[in-house]
């Protein structure tokens, strides 16, 4: 067969970018080499991932909060096979989800390893058997994959990744998380609800240590609101599988006493690297570095056919960034002029509450010496927090100190998640922090928190404090 457009792997970049091709009128084929379509997202990451956030919050709620609300019910238990279960069901919608998309626009799914024969011939190879296609041109979007630690592998069963973590067979009594990022608070939080002691061990003095550290501070009080224990600071020296238990050793990195951790289950979520094993890049003369294929600003390689997007390339490893790209490659190949503003990705981590931030943070500030102001507001002011008993956490609004453009949104709190995508519109449009204190939000609303924060960085005047 020949093709306009062959994109390979069918993660958000893959099946987004094969889908806007399909739209500009190419001929456009995707290569997969798992039985579903959707890749990391949607089949081991952001949609199975959420599915038991969401389970785990309404046992969470029923077990604490339903009684306060007046409404008594006996005591709930966790039937964690269900629970597995629905999240697969959700899983299998999504991916079938895509498969239908394919079909609608028209792109020929082919299923197997894709690998490059020349920069316009690909193989494909399933089950032994082998067949080849010809394309004009090419996306790689192979996506990324767990990073073990260099001295104890993953072997799936103790030490394992958000993979497993997202299909275990029984709750665990002491879960040890290695990496208070994102995976590591979203699936602690997870297991911390349904009864699982978590201790989080992080090297690093603040969890989710590349976002504002403000959200890391607060994130840490949510975490012991959950009895998580936490080991900041501390560099892990060794894991070991003892059949039914993990043993964690980990040290102080400014010094002081080791401490060694037993548990049943050991969550290494220390970051994930590209992924591009059996591609075949040394048949164009593409080498990686340090795993990324390098592109140059239009996500184009050094071979003048092929583009690559998403995780296996510079930048955020987040789905809607690799979504973005897709787009970007897609409209690039068909001669338009796209845009992908990266500064303006926003990051946001699902626990309850949520973390959501967009723009930089106040570390990034300081560092690059520029003059800023600050304006935050807490949760517990807002009307609409009370009402709804979700006080815990706040909005914190960075602004240009001569212009007041707003330069960052950090929200740690409830419905964060939903509500940076109003920040984004405002700094997409360059909005100051009193153009935001003067537009009318709805009360009650959590948004009224971020307006309260734009007022309390222009001149110090938020209303409700
Ligand atoms: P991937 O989704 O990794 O897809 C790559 C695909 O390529 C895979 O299906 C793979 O099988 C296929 N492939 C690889 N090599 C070949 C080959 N040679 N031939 C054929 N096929 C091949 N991001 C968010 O934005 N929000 C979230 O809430 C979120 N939650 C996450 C939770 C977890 C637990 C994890 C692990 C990740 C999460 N992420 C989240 C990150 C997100 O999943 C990734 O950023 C996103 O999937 C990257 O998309 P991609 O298209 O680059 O690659
Ligand atoms: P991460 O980069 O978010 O966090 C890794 C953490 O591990 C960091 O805090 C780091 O300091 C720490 N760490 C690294 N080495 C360590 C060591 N040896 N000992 C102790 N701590 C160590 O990576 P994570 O959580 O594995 O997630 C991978 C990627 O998946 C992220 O880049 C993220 O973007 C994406 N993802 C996104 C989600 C979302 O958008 N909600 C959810 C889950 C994953």
């Amino acid at each position: 067969m020949q093709y306009n457009v062959t994109v390979i792997g069918s993660g958000p970049g893959g099946y987004v970018a094969a889908i806007r091709c399909a739209q500009l009128g190419f001929k456009t084929a995707i290569i997969e080499k798992y039985d579903t379509l959707g890749g990391t997202c949607l089949n081991v990451g952001c949609i199975p991932s959420k599915a038991l956030l969401d389970s785990s919050e309404h046992f969470i709620n029923a077990q604490e909060h339903f009684k306060e609300h007046g409404i008594e019910i006996p005591a709930p238990k966790v039937n964690l096979g269900q629970m597995i279960k629905r999240k697969g069901d959700v899983v299998k919608a999504n991916v079938d989800g895509i498969a239908f998309l394919m079909k609608k626009n028209k792109i020929d799914v082919l299923k197997g390893v894709g690998s490059f024969v020349d920069k316009n011939t690909i193989k494909i190879t399933k089950d032994g058997k082998e067949s080849t296609i010809t394309t004009e041109k090419v996306i790689i979007a192979t996506g990324s994959k767990p990073t073990p630690l260099p001295f104890a592998a993953f072997d799936k069963k103790r030490i394992i990744s958000s993979t497993e973590a997202l299909e275990l067979k029984e709750i665990p009594k002491h879960l040890i998380v290695i990496g208070g990022g994102v995976i590591g608070m979203e699936l602690g939080s997870v297991y911390a609800r349904i009864g699982t002691k978590v201790t989080v061990v992080e090297f690093l003095d603040n969890l989710i240590p590349t976002m504002d550290a403000t959200l890391g501070k607060e994130l840490q009080k949510i975490a012991k609101k959950l009895k998580m224990d936490l080991f900041l600071g501390h560099k892990v020296t060794a894991v070991e599988n003892k059949g039914s238990e993990v043993t964690v050793k980990a040290e102080p990195k400014n010094g002081g006493a080791p401490v060694e951790l037993k548990g049943d289950y050991c969550l290494v979520s220390i970051g994930r690297k590209p992924y591009t094993d059996g591609l075949g890049l040394d048949k164009i003369g593409i080498e990686t570095v340090k795993g990324q294929i390098p592109v140059d600003d239009h996500l184009k390689t050094k071979v003048d056919n092929v583009y690559a997007i998403g995780d296996v390339v510079r930048g955020a490893m987040l789905a809607h960034k690799a979504e973005e790209e897709g787009v970007y490659v897609a409209e690039t190949l068909a001669g338009q002029k796209p845009h992908v503003n990266y500064h303006l990705i926003p990051g946001v981590v699902y626990t309850w509450p949520e973390v959501a931030s967009v723009g930089y943070t106040e570390e990034q500030l300081k560092e690059s010496g520029k003059a800023y102001k600050v304006g935050s507001f807490p949760y517990k002011a807002l009307g609409r927090a009370r009402a709804s008993m979700d006080t815990d956490g706040l909005v914190k609004i960075l602004a240009d100190k001569q212009t007041d453009e707003i330069l960052g949104i950090h929200i740690i709190g409830a419905r964060a998640a939903d509500m940076i995508a109003a920040g984004v519109t405002a700094m997409e449009f360059r909005a100051s922090a009193e153009d935001v204190s003067r537009m009318s939000h709805a009360h009650p609303t959590y948004m009224e928190a971020v307006k309260e924060a734009c007022l309390a960085a222009t001149e110090n005047r938020p209303i409700h404090m």
